[in-house]
C-alpha cells in the first residue's frame, strides 16, 4: 500500500506548503479538510436530522413482534421490482463510455486479479472519516462489476446512519438492512431490483437487471448494535451462492464501530482515501481499526489528474 501512502503524504506536504492561499475545487471538501479528525468524529456521532419515516420506524424496538427468522434459502423471483431513476451525475460508471468507466474498469480488473489468488466475493468499502467517497466508490464499483460478463451483483447500503445509496440509484430507502437486522423483515423483503429499462437505453437495460440492492433502512442510534447482529453474516452466507459479487458500503470506521462489525462477515475490505482531504495518519488509523479483517488495499479517490474530460475526478488504486 506504499503507493497510496506516498501519494497521501505528498498531497499533505503540498497542501501545507500551499498554505491558506490554496483554493480547493469544492467548498464542502474545504470544510471537511479544515476540520480536525476529532471534530469530524464528534459531528458524525451527533444524530442527523430525522428523515421522514414511515410508521414502522417509530415503533420502539421492545414492542416489535417476534423476529422474522432468516430463511436459509433465497428465492430471488420474490424480490420486488421498483422504478429506479439513477442520478447519472453521481454514477459515472453508468455512462456508455468515458474516463470514469475506464477507471472503474481498471479497479474491477484489480479485484478480479485478487480473486484469482484467493476466494473473494463480499467486499466492504470503507474509510476513516465521512465524505471520503465510500458511497461513490461502492455504487460505481457495483455498477462496473454488473456490466462485466453479465455478473450478478448485490449492493448493500451498510451505513444505517447516513444511508445514501438509494439517492444515487433513485429508489426507496425502506425497508432496508436495519429492518432485516432488527428481525422485522426477511431478506427478500429488503431486497429490491429495478423495473426493466427501455431497450433504447442500452447501458441501463444491460446493467440494471444484474443489480440487486439492499437499502440502509434506518438504524438510527441502534446502528452499532444492529451491525453486530449475527444476522448480517447469515445474510452474506445465504446471498453468496446467488451472486458473483456482494459490495457493502459502510459508515466511516473512526467515529463509529458499525463498519468494523460488518467487515467481519466480508471476504475483504477496500479502504478509500480522498486526495486533498484524507490525512496520512487517518488512513493508517482506518487500516489498523480493520486489522481483524482482510484489507485488500486503498483506492485514492478524487485524484486531480489533468487533463480530465468532464467533471469527474479520477482515482488510483493500490490493492494488495
Ligand atoms: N471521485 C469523485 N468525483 C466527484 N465527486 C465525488 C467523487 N467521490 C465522491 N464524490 C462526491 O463527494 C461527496 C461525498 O462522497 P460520498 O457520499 O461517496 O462519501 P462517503 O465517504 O460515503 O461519506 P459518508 O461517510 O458521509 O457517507 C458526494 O457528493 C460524492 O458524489
Ligand atoms: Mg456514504
Amino acid at each position: 500500500m506504499s503507493k497510496i501512502y506516498e501519494a497521501l503524504q505528498k498531497a499533505e506536504s503540498e497542501r501545507n506548503s500551499a498554505g491558506a492561499e490554496r483554493v480547493s475545487r469544492r467548498s464542502d471538501y474545504d470544510e471537511a479538510s479544515a476540520r480536525s479528525s476529532a471534530a469530524a468524529v464528534a459531528e458524525y456521532q451527533t444524530p442527523v436530522a430525522p428523515l421522514a419515516q414511515p410508521e414502522i420506524y417509530r415503533e420502539p424496538m421492545a414492542e416489535q413482534k417476534a423476529p422474522v427468522q432468516a430463511s436459509s434459502s433465497l428465492d430471488l423471483s420474490r424480490v420486488p421490482r421498483h422504478p429506479w431513476t439513477p442520478t447519472y451525475s453521481q454514477l459515472p460508471a453508468l455512462l456508455e463510455r468515458g474516463p470514469a468507466v475506464e477507471q472503474f474498469r481498471s479497479l474491477r480488473s484489480r479485484i478480479h486479479e485478487l480473486r484469482d489468488i484467493s476466494p473473494l466475493k463480499s467486499i466492504m468499502i470503507s474509510s476513516g472519516l465521512p465524505q471520503e467517497g465510500k458511497s461513490f466508490v461502492a455504487t460505481n464499483l457495483a455498477i462496473s462489476l454488473a456490466r462485466h460478463k453479465n455478473s450478478k451483483v448485490l449492493l448493500i447500503d451498510g451505513d444505517m446512519r447516513r444511508y445514501t445509496l438509494h439517492q444515487l440509484l433513485g429508489c426507496q430507502p425502506h425497508p432496508g438492512l436495519a429492518d432485516y437486522l432488527a428481525g422485522k423483515a426477511e431478506i427478500v423483503e429488503v431486497m429490491q431490483r429495478a423495473e426493466d429499462a427501455p431497450a433504447s437505453d442500452k447501458v441501463k437495460a444491460a446493467i440494471l437487471p444484474n443489480l440487486t440492492f439492499i437499502a440502509g433502512g434506518n438504524g438510527g442510534d441502534k446502528a452499532a448494535d444492529l451491525s453486530g447482529n449475527p444476522r448480517f453474516g447469515e445474510l452474506i452466507r445465504i446471498a453468496a451462492p446467488h451472486f458473483d459479487w456482494i459490495i457493502v458500503d459502510s459508515s466511516p470506521v473512526l467515529p463509529v464501530s458499525d463498519g468494523v462489525n460488518l467487515a467481519r462477515a466480508c471476504d475483504g475490505v477496500i479502504l478509500v482515501a480522498r486526495s486533498g482531504m484524507t490525512k496520512y495518519p487517518v488512513a493508517q488509523k482506518a487500516q489498523s481499526e480493520l486489522k481483524a479483517s482482510n484489507v485488500l488495499g486503498f483506492v485514492l479517490n478524487a485524484v486531480e489528474k489533468p487533463p480530465q474530460v468532464g467533471g469527474y475526478y479520477g482515482y488510483d488504486a493500490d490493492l494488495g
